[in-house]
């Protein structure tokens, strides 16, 4: 399918990749709002091939439990005995981005012999550095980045990892680093950790807002069913589902075997007995829990959008985690993780 719009945050991400690496980004926003989708684009499509090195690692799907593992996705072996950078400038002319730093075969069994991350990271920069002398700007990206977030070696990896992406960005303005994650509390724990302060910055990809929503049902109802949807049908479609993307894919898509209504209905109806059925577990477990996320949840009957603080920090970050509510550090909100959250919500409660 086709990519549809963002031109505000590929516009911001462009503008960035344009000027020296000087702080490190992350790019955050409730589940499945396309924050992958964006960055993807951007790579394949909207960035000049001879100018950037991008290296793509996505965490999701990938097992890391041990220090070793998480290593290990960040390279990529190779075989042969040429320089990384040879075996890079080989590969970037049919890709567009690489899955790992190249190591020649036996390098990395070297680079972990020593647990410490001093010569993973020495060796990386090595290569990054090699990549600017080549007249190439080098990006990483790494995708789910909170799976790593409570991985401890001597102390917590991800705090070695900050204090890397700050050297390679505020130290040195060597590589691009974004972070990209949908786990509000850990976009939250980096918003408040002292010593990323005035080093990073935030890009919000939030679901589309009504006005684009209404657009994308309108190129989605072309490209998949090829032909036009009314203001009413739009209008009932959103209020269903709000602006979240993979949800207006869904019932697009569905419109080919179904009608709008019994889609929607039907949409609504499993994310109600979703909510249910989680509600009824904690009711059983501890009637107290209970009636405290009841309130909380309750709030929402009135307004899409709170602020975090009406909700006692135990609950919300109860809520957060098990992706009923997005919680938006920067601008200290709360609210359900998409619109059919948000209606199942005030059916139920
Ligand atoms: N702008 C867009 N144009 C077309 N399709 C999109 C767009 N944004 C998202 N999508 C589609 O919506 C789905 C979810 O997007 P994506 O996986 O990028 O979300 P995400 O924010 O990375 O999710 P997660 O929170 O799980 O990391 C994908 O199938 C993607 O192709
Ligand atoms: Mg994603």
């Amino acid at each position: 399918m086709r990519f549809f719009n963002r031109e505000k945050e590929i516009t911001e991400i462009l503008s960035i990749l344009e000027g020296n690496p000087d702080l490190v980004y992350f790019v955050y926003g409730p589940l499945n709002s396309g924050k992958t989708a964006l960055i993807s684009e951007i790579i394949n499509n909207r960035i000049d091939k001879n100018k950037y090195v991008v290296f793509y690692i996505n965490l999701r799907g990938i097992f890391i439990s041990k220090y070793k593992d998480f290593i290990e996705v960040l390279f990529e072996e190779y075989e042969e005995d040429r320089k990384p950078v040879e075996i890079i400038k080989s590969l970037i002319k049919d890709v567009p981005s690489l899955c790992g730093i190249p190591t020649p075969k036996n390098t990395l069994e070297e680079i972990l012999k020593k647990k410490t991350t001093k010569n993973v990271f020495k060796y990386i920069t090595n290569v990054l550095m090699d990549i600017k002398k080549e007249g190439k700007q080098p990006i990483i990206i790494i995708d789910e980045l909170q799976k790593i977030g409570d991985m401890k070696i001597n102390g917590f990896l991800i705090y070695e990892l900050f204090n890397y992406f700050v050297d390679l960005t505020k130290e040195l303005h060597l590589c691009h680093v974004f972070c990209l994650s949908s786990d509000s509390l850990f976009i939250e724990q980096v918003y408040s950790e002292a010593m990323l302060k005035d080093r990073v910055d935030y890009i919000l990809v939030d679901d589309f807002d009504k006005e684009t929503a209404l657009k994308f049902m309108d190129f989605l109802a072309e490209e998949i069913l090829n032909k036009k949807l009314s203001d009413d049908e739009k209008e009932l479609i959103y209020s269903y589902v709000g602006g979240k993307p993979i949800l207006i894919i869904k019932v697009i898509k569905k419109l080919k075997i179904k009608g709008l209504k019994e889609t929607l209905d039907e949409m609504l109806r499993d994310e109600m007995q979703k909510l249910k059925y989680f509600l009824e577990d904690i009711k059983e477990k501890d009637e107290e829990s209970y009636n405290k996320i009841a309130d909380a949840l309750e709030i929402f009957k009135d307004s899409y959008e709170i602020e975090d603080i009406k909700i006692p920090k135990n609950i919300r970050e109860f809520l957060v985690k098990k992706n009923i509510l997005f919680l938006n550090p920067q601008k200290g909100t709360l609210k359900p993780q998409s619109y059919l959250v948000w209606n199942a919500i005030k059916r139920l409660l």
